[in-house]
């Protein structure tokens, strides 16, 4: 009881009130059960000053009634649940290997395979934070679709479940010192340079924009995609995930693709002792194995 009081009262210098064990129990099963993020005990410091913002923008005056509004609610704040304990850190041409794997050898097999077949091609960015890893992998498609097959329908899907990462994943435009992985070609290229007030940033080619459809979507929710993909990224999402959440994404992802299609995960994350349906091909890379 002392502990929890301990808690209650406003800290001083922080000017807020302070995260007491009871609600942070709560929005530790709230966070897992709805987000699959597993949140450690020496992550109270960061959520209690995250959330922080949260209180304030929402007019709450105690961790207690934020808790109220999601047990009253849980849909409607998740997203910003999420986006304010998660991180939406992302680049362009993060992670480059994956791009030049798809550019030099996958782009054109599928391509050469769609022309033939009269086949669609479809690429995921799940959990793609303000767009970067979408339009990266737009510039890389429509130079493959430019060079192997003009005519073949190709489309990126890009969703996640922050609001304001979507939002700007929508605006696409971004301050030109963000676009350090993006080659002076493509810079030139795929940018419209701003003028005036807007110097200093730069918007995406509307040709990224035609690739890519943007759209929220939990990955722990239902889909309601109905077709499959040729490759999934899924890269510096399930870093936070525990294990069983982990297990039941990768096996819907082996769902979502074709036969043999590609699975890409972040740097950090492995498949490994969590799922038989993918075979490790390179350095992230997984294929899905054949049935
Ligand atoms: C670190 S960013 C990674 C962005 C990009 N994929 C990359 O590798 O640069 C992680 C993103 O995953 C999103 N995310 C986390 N949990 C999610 C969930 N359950 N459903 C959908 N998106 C989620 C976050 O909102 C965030 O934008």
């Amino acid at each position: 009881m002392a502990a929890n009081l301990s808690h209650e009262v406003a800290a001083p210098g922080l000017g807020g009130p302070l995260l007491g064990n009871r609600d942070f129990d709560f929005l530790r099963e709230f966070v897992l059960a709805h987000c699959g993020i597993a949140l450690s005990e020496q992550k109270r410091q960061l959520v209690q000053g995250r959330l922080l913002r949260r209180l304030r923008a929402l007019g709450l005056k105690d961790f207690s009634a934020y808790c109220e509004l999601l047990r009253r609610d849980p849909d409607a704040e998740m997203g910003d649940l999420a986006s304010a304990i998660s991180t939406n850190v992302t680049s362009f041409f993060r992670e480059s290997h994956h791009y030049d794997l798809l550019e030099q050898t996958l782009l054109p097999q599928w391509l050469a395979e769609k022309r033939r077949s009269g086949g669609r091609l479809r690429i995921w960015s799940a959990g793609c934070s303000t767009g970067e890893e979408p339009y990266a992998l737009a510039m890389v498609l429509a130079e493959a679709l430019e060079k192997h097959a003009p005519g073949v329908d190709a489309k990126i899907l890009a969703t996640d479940l922050s609001p304001q990462a979507l939002a700007g994943a929508r605006e696409g435009v971004y301050p030109v010192d963000k676009l350090g992985g993006v080659s002076a070609e493509r810079r030139r290229r795929w940018f419209l340079r701003g003028e005036g007030s807007y110097a200093g940033l730069a918007c995406v080619h509307p040709r990224l924009r035609e690739l890519v459809a943007i759209q929220p979507l939990n990955l722990l929710h239902e889909w309601p995609m109905s077709g499959v993909f040729d490759a999934i990224f899924c890269r510096n999402v399930v870093i936070y995930f525990d294990k069983p959440t982990k297990e039941r994404l990768f096996r819907r992802y082996a769902g979502k693709l074709v036969p043999e299609g590609y699975l890409f995960l972040g740097h950090s994350e492995s498949m490994h002792g969590l799922n038989d349906d993918f075979a490790l091909v390179g350095r992230t890379v997984y294929r899905k194995k054949p049935a």
